[in-house]
C-alpha cells in the first residue's frame, strides 16, 4: 500500500563550531562549496541550525576580540568545549555563505544573571546580522527535556517548562522589537520547539503543547531530536544498529506516534514536524561505523524514510572533529580536513529530493516501497503526482579492507520493479558507490568525487567509476536493477 506524503526541504547540517563557519575576512570557501553542491543536486541550499547542547552553555563577552572563546572540560566531553564565550564578530559568521538560512539559538539552561544579559545582548546582534534573507527561525533551550536534575530541579513539569520559555521568548520578542522590528512582521518571527532529545523523557512533546507552547503563535517548526543509538551503547554494529531498515522503522515510530497523538488533540495544527537534530549515533558518532561508507548508506535510508513519514526537515548534526560529520571543515591534530563519507549519502538523498529551485512550486512526495529483507529498502519519488525516481538501497555488508575482508568477487542483488502505465522506457541510472561497507575514502556519486584534495569540494567526475547506464522497462513494464552488496541506485523516469 503506497501513502503518498508531503516533503518539501532541504537534507541539512546542523550546528556547525564557528571555525567551520569563519568570519567576513576569512570564510570557510570548502564548507560553502559542498553546500553549493548539495543545492545543485537538490535545487535549494540546505538551511543550517547553528544550535545544540553549547548553546546552552555559551555566554557572551562584548569585550572578546576573536569570534568564540571555548574551554574543554574532559569530565564533560572531549568532543566540544563546555565553557564557551562568543563575541560581538561570532555573529559575522551569518553572512560568508551566500544563500544559506540559518536558525540561530539562544541559551535557556542557564538560568543566572549574566545568562540572561546574555539573552538580552545577544538578540539585536544576531537579528542585524540575520537581516539579510539569511534567517530561517529562532530556538529557546536546546533538549530541555534533560534538563530535570541537571539544570533544573527533579520535579521540573512540562508546564514549567512552558512558563519559562514563552516568559524569555517574551523578552526576546522585546529585544526585537527595539533592534529589528522589521523582523516582527511578515510572519517572520518564528521558532523551532520544543528541540526536546526524545519522545519519553523527563517532559512529553504532546503536554508541552497541551500546555501552551505555542500560545504566542510563533512556533514555525515542530523540533524533536533523534538518534539511532549511542555511539559507546552495547552491541552497536553497522549491521545491527544501522544498516537495517527495522532499526530505522522503529526509531522513526516514536515520531510518527506524537505527530498522530497532536493530530487527535488537534495540536500544533499545520506546523511541520521536524528532526532539527539528529545523525547515526549520538555522542558525535562512534569510529569505524558513523565515519564509514556503511553510514552513508544508513543516511540514505534514514532521511529518505522520514521523508515518507511526512517528517519535513531533517538537520544532522555535524561539529568539528566529529565522527558523524559529513565533513571536516578544517585541518586539527585529530581529524584531517576533507569531505567525509556521509557526505555522498546527503548527496544521493539531494537528488532523489530534487524538485525544482521554488520549492512551493513543485509538491515533492516519497514514498516508502516494500522489500523482503531488512538490509535493503526502497522509495520511490513523486512530483505533483508524476513518478519521477526510484531509488534502491542495498546494505548487506561487504568489508573489503581488514581481517573479515572478503577475497572473493562482491557479490550483487537484483531488484525487479513493476510499473504500471509505464513500457518501454530507457531510464538512466545514477549510483552511490565505493569499494565497500568499510570505505572511508574513494566514494561517489554518480561518478562524482566532492573530495577535497581533488578540487577544492568541487565535483569532478572519476575516470575509474562506470556512469552512464541505461535499464530497460520492458513492454510489460517490468525493470530490473543490480546492485552490488553495499551500494544503491537512482533510476531517473
Ligand atoms: C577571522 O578568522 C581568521 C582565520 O581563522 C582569524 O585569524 C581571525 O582572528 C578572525 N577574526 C576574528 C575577529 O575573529
Ligand atoms: C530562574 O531565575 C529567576 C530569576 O532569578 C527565578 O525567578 C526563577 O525561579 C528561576 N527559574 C528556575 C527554573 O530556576
Ligand atoms: C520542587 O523541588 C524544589 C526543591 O528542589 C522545592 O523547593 C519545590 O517546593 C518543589 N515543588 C513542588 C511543586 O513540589
Ligand atoms: C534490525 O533491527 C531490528 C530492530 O531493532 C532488530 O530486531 C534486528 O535484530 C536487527 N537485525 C540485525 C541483523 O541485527
Ligand atoms: C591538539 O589541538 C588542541 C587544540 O588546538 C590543543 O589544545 C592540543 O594540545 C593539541 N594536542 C596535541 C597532541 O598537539
Ligand atoms: C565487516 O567488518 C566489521 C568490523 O571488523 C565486522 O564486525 C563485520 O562482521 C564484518 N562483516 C562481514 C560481512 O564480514
Ligand atoms: C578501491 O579498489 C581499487 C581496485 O582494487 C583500488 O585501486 C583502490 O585503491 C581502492 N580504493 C581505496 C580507497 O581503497
Ligand atoms: C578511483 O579513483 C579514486 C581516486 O584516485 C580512488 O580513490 C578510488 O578508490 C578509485 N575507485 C576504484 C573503484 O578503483
Amino acid at each position: 500500500m503506497f501513502v503518498s506524503l508531503l516533503f518539501s526541504a532541504a537534507v541539512v547540517v546542523a550546528a556547525p563550531s564557528s571555525s567551520a563557519i569563519r568570519n567576513k575576512s576569512k570564510p570557510n570557501q570548502f564548507s560553502n562549496q559542498l553546500l553549493d553542491n548539495l543545492a545543485d543536486l537538490q535545487g535549494v541550499k540546505p538551511y543550517i541550525r547553528v544550535g545544540g547542547n553549547t548553546q546552552d552553555f555559551a555566554l557572551y563577552d562584548p569585550n572578546l576580540k576573536t569570534q568564540i572563546h571555548g574551554t574543554v572540560v574532559p569530565s564533560v566531553s572531549n568532543d566540544y568545549p563546555y565553557i564557551i564565550s562568543i563575541g560581538p564578530s561570532y555573529f559575522e559568521a551569518y553572512n560568508t555563505w551566500p544563500g544559506v538560512k540559518f536558525s540561530h539559538g539562544f541559551n535557556l539552561g542557564k538560568n543566572t544573571t549574566e545568562a540572561m544579559d546574555t539573552l538580552i545582548s545577544t538578540v539585536p546582534l544576531a537579528c542585524k546580522a540575520l537581516s539579510n534573507d539569511n534567517f530561517a527561525h529562532w530556538e529557546l533551550g536546546n533538549e530541555p527535556d534533560l534538563f530535570a536534575r541537571q539544570v533544573r530541579p527533579a520535579n521540573w513539569t512540562d508546564g514549567d517548562y512552558v512558563d519559562e520559555w514563552l516568559s524569555k521568548t517574551r523578552i526576546i520578542q522585546r529585544q526585537l522589537s527595539r533592534a529589528c522590528p522589521q523582523m516582527l512582521t511578515h510572519g517572520e518571527y518564528k521558532y523551532i520547539a520544543p528541540s526536546f532529545a526524545g519522545t519519553a523523557n523527563r517532559l512529553d512533546p504532546v503536554k508541552t503543547w497541551e500546555a501552551g507552547l505555542n500560545d504566542d503563535n510563533d512556533i514555525g517548526m515542530n523540533s524533536m531530536h533523534n538518534y539511532m543509538g549511542g555511539a559507546d551503547s552495547p552491541g552497536v554494529t553497522l549491521a545491527h544498529t544501522l544498516m537495517n531498515h527495522t532499526a530505522v522503522i522503529k526509531s522513526v515510530e516514536n515520531h510518527v506516534a506524537v505527530m498522530i497523538n497532536l493530530e487527535e488533540d488537534s495540536l500544533a495544527k499545520g506546523i511541520p514536524y521536524i528532526l532539527g537534530e539528529m545523525n547515526s549515533l549520538y555522542h558525535q558518532g562512534k569510529p569505524g561505523l558513523s565515519n564509514s561508507f556503511g553510514a552513508a548508506l544508513w543516511g540514505v535510508d534514514f532521511n529518505l524514510y522520514c521523508a515518507s513519514q511526512n517528517i519535513r526537515r531533517t538537520h544532522m548534526h555535524q561539529g568539528t572533529d566529529y565522527r558523524y560529520a559529513s565533513w571536516q571543515p578544517i585541518e586539527t591534530n585529530k581529524t584531517s580536513m576533507g569531505t567525509k563519507a556521509p557526505y555522498y549519502g546527503n548527496a544521493m538523498v539531494a537528488a532523489m529530493l530534487h524538485g525544482g529551485k521554488d520549492e512551493h512550486e513543485s509538491n515533492v512526495q516519497v514514498v516508502n516501497l516494500p522489500t523482503d529483507q531488512e538490509t535493503e529498502s526502497a522509495y520511490a519519488t513523486y512530483i505533483n503526482g508524476k513518478l519521477a525516481r526510484l531509488a534502491v538501497i542495498n546494505m548487506q555488508e561487504y568489508n573489503y579492507t581488514g581481517t573479515d575482508a572478503v577475497s572473493s568477487s562482491r557479490p550483487s542483488a537484483t531488484y525487479q520493479f513493476h510499473l504500471s502505465g509505464i513500457s518501454s522506457k530507457s531510464l538512466s541510472v545514477q549510483r552511490l558507490i565505493a569499494n565497500g561497507t568499510d570505505a572511508i575514502t574513494g566514494i561517489t556519486w554518480d561518478g562524482w568525487s566532492y573530495n577535497y584534495e581533488l578540487k577544492g569540494g568541487s565535483p569532478v567526475r572519476l575516470a575509474n567509476v562506470t556512469i552512464g547506464q541505461t535499464v530497460q522497462v520492458d513492454s510489460k513494464g517490468l525493470v530490473e536493477l543490480q546492485l552490488p552488496f553495499s551500494s544503491a541506485a537512482i533510476l531517473n523516469f
